[in-house]
């Protein structure tokens, strides 16, 4: 249970959160229920669903899942339909859902850039678009989860580069778009995160040690420093805050420390 915010500073409201069931945003959407958000998670496996919906509802909270691939547009419209249906609405939507590999730009095929661009960045515009009209009814808000990986350059990390530049556009233009609706967006650009899929998949354990040195905050960041910065964002305290990605990575990217 988070202990750094007041209790249910998200009583009440909707969040529908694309790659909710793990990782990451699986922590951000657990951080949410726990505030008292009701919660939809969608991802592409029914068992990711399984366990986060068990986890939240034994925790006293609510969880509606549905299997989405964020890259298919009817299939999203009809997710967002079906949570405004079980909820009446939705206040909150996270972007998070995310693909992932490392691979050499001369190894990777133009399938292989292609289905991250998709996942990524026409995954968060295809959730973005088909959730206006109710965001609109809300005043409601958008978080995108990106990353850092662009700011320099990180080798055999091209696809991702590309992809989540292409989401803090989508965060910029919707915000200035959005805002006259009362529709904030903003993301989170989290560092390296321990005990993600994406870190036992992208960081050999030899380098981790060698990266940790490297990161100004000298540790790792941990999913509860994404879950903060989440909860703040999506919290009244953040209200004024349109058009923002929030760098939470203990200051590694100034360092220019590059995983390649
Ligand atoms: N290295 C190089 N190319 C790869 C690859 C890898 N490790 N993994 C997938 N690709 C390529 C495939 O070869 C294919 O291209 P091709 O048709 O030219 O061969 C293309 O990407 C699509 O692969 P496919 O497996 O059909 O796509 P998918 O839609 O089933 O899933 C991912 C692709 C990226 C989403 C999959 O690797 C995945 O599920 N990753 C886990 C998600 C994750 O890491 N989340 C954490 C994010 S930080």
């Amino acid at each position: 249970m988070n202990k750094v915010f007041a209790d249910n500073i998200l009583q009440g409201k909707v969040a529908f959160v694309t790659g909710g069931g793990t990782g990451i945003t699986g922590g951000v959407a657990r951080a949410f229920a726990e505030a008292g958000a009701r919660l939809a998670i969608t991802s592409r496996k029914q068992e990711n669903l399984d366990a986060m919906k068990s986890a939240v509802e034994s925790n006293g909270g609510e969880c509606f899942s549905v299997v989405a691939d964020v890259r298919d547009y009817a299939v999203v419209e009809s997710a967002i339909g079906a949570t405004v249906e079980h909820y009446g609405g939705i206040d909150i939507v996270v972007n998070g859902a995310a693909g992932n590999f490392l691979c050499k730009a001369n190894e990777l095929s133009a399938n292989g850039f292609g289905t991250v661009v998709d996942i990524d960045t026409k995954g968060t515009f295809n959730v973005c678009r088909a959730a206006f009209e109710e965001l609109k009814k809300s005043r409601g808000q958008i978080l995108n989860i990106s990353a850092t990986l662009h700011y320099l350059a990180t080798p055999m990390q091209i696809h991702v580069s590309a992809a989540k530049a292409g989401v803090d556009a989508i965060t910029r233009n919707l915000s200035v778009e959005w805002g006259r609706y009362g529709i904030r967006v903003n993301g989170i650009a989290p560092g390296p995160i321990e005990d993600t899929e994406g870190m036992k998949r992208l960081l050999p354990p030899e380098l981790k040690e060698k990266l940790t040195k490297r990161i100004p905050l000298q540790r790792f960041g941990r999913i509860s420093d994404i879950e903060n910065a989440a909860l703040f964002l999506a919290s009244d305290a953040a209200n004024y805050i349109n058009g923002v990605t929030l760098v939470v990575d203990g200051g590694q990217w100034l360092l220019g420390t590059s995983l390649g």
